[in-house]
């Protein structure tokens, strides 16, 4: 076990895990998720995913990781049989699909960093929609920021669990919270901002359609960093007295507390630039806010590098925990050397997310990549539609069904009394078993059926 190393406290998994959490999900996808799918109404119900569904959900994938301190596919073999042993698999393979595109957009946000620091990006008459066009199928560059940031990350699992992932994450995210806060501040003083901060918080429950609650769930699992074992393997590493039940909570609310934050940032800067609509999709934060940067004048530039800077560390610590998992599955597995294991990985990952690269425009054949529900879609939608929006939830659904009806001898039950003994008997004892059998498996399973005729054969069912 020592070699395998482990958190240092329970504070030290708590930020691991909320590092984990935190990341493009919060500041780039989910705010432009709430402007695509018709502003507070996407909210009310991904807060109700986040707390009712995903946070039971959490809690099942940190009690198997601990109990088994292993990788997933190592965890459901260990505890379950062969068959469990898939669903591990299916999430080591998420995991690598994942970071193969978070790894893109990872170097997006680097390469805004470096432009709006070093490249004069914020000058007068730049069109910065054009620009995200441009910029996105922008080959050359793409490849140098995207090795850029595997590498980074690279370094940082190799560093090993506690120095590498948990050190840096107790620096840098509180940076991230202050620049939020920041601009919030400045955009509501803003034209307009009360426009946005009515779109965002004002629901209009008309705007709900079976295409809300799969994008909300499926978010939901994306920003928790649930549903593919990220938090098995982290659980992996804390110790027996830490209760894990306060710990997931702390993290859910960190995490919805941020990207809750980054919609108040975002809003109210959207609606007080007529130029930029709600609905502008992946490009919104990259195209809203250097406009914003623009009129700050002189400090214009050092308030967006550093920025972008920030959103890169809350990026890193969580590309750090999608390289872990499948790192864990081969050193686990394979019984190899941790330190060549992290390099081969990461490079070999980063090759996968080539074509995700290309098809943003750079490739005509990865661009217009495949046709389904109902329109082409480009490579990137590709894997992101199957390993995220499919696969999460419904890796989630087995973990729940897992940890409620097929650990033999109260399994989940008495990992969750380590380090909480109170816990036994006790109503919310009670309500985690009952949301973790019945609640969270058959929502995550009803939305399911509703995500897969959505995004396959676009067939709405309200
Ligand atoms: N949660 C991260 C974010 O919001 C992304 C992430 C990290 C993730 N690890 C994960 C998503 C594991 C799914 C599974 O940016």
């Amino acid at each position: 076990m020592a070699s395998r190393g482990g958190f240092s406290n329970r504070l030290g998994f708590i930020a691991a895990a909320a590092g984990s959490a935190v990341g493009l999900g919060n500041i780039w996808k989910f705010p432009y998720e709430v402007g695509e799918n018709g502003g507070a109404a996407f909210l009310v119900i991904y807060l109700a995913c986040a707390f009712l569904i995903c946070l039971p959900i959490m809690l099942a994938e940190t009690a198997i990781g601990r109990n088994t301190r292993l990788n997933p596919f190592g965890a459901f073999n260990k505890l379950g049989n062969r068959k469990w042993g898939l669903v591990g698999l299916l999430g080591v393979l998420s995991g690598i699909m994942i970071l193969s595109f978070y790894n893109v957009v990872a170097g997006w946000a680097f390469g805004y960093f470096i432009q709006i620091g070093f490249g004069g990006l914020l000058s007068e008459g730049v069109n910065y929609g054009e620009y995200f066009g441009g910029f996105v199928s922008d080959i050359t560059d793409n490849l140098l920021y995207s090795i850029g940031f595997m590498v980074l990350t690279a370094l940082i699992v190799a560093g090993g669990v506690q120095k590498g992932i948990e050190r840096w994450t107790k620096i840098l995210m509180p940076l991230l919270v202050v620049m939020i806060l920041g601009l919030i501040s400045y955009g509501l003083t803003l034209d307009g901002a009360m426009d946005g901060l009515s779109f965002y918080l004002v629901p209009d429950f008309s705007e709900i359609t079976a295409n809300t609650f799969y994008t909300a769930l499926a978010q939901a699992f994306f920003s928790l960093s649930l549903g593919m074992g990220a938090l098995i393997t982290y659980g992996s590493y804390v110790g027996k007295n830490d209760s894990i039940v306060g710990a997931a909570a702390l993290i859910t609310i960190a995490d919805i507390s941020i990207a809750f934050l980054a919609g108040l940032m975002i809003f109210p800067l959207v609606f007080s630039q007529p130029s930029i609509e709600a609905n502008a999709g992946p490009g919104l934060v990259f195209v809203a806010l250097p406009g914003i940067f623009e009129t700050m004048g002189s400090i214009g530039p050092f308030i967006g590098a550093s920025f972008f800077l920030l959103l890169c560390f809350a990026a890193l610590t969580s590309t750090v925990s999608l390289l872990e998992v499948p790192v864990a599955f081969v050193t686990d597995q394979f019984k190899t050397n941790r330190k060549k294991t992290v390099y081969f990985v990461a490079t070999f990952i980063f090759f996968v997310g080539l074509p995700t690269m290309l098809s943003q425009g750079a490739s005509d054949f990865f661009t217009n990549f495949t046709y389904y529900g109902g329109e082409s879609k480009d490579f990137f939608t590709l894997i992101e539609n199957v390993f995220s929006d499919l696969a999460l939830p419904l890796g989630g659904f087995f973990i729940a069904i897992f940890a409620g009806w097929s650990w033999k001898n109260k399994g989940f039950q008495k990992e969750l009394y380590f380090g909480n003994a109170t816990l036994e008997g006790t109503f919310l004892e009670k309500m985690i078993l009952f949301m973790v059998r019945f609640v969270s498996p058959f929502v995550v399973g009803a939305i399911f059926i509703i995500s897969v005729l959505q995004i396959f054969f676009n067939i709405s069912l309200f």
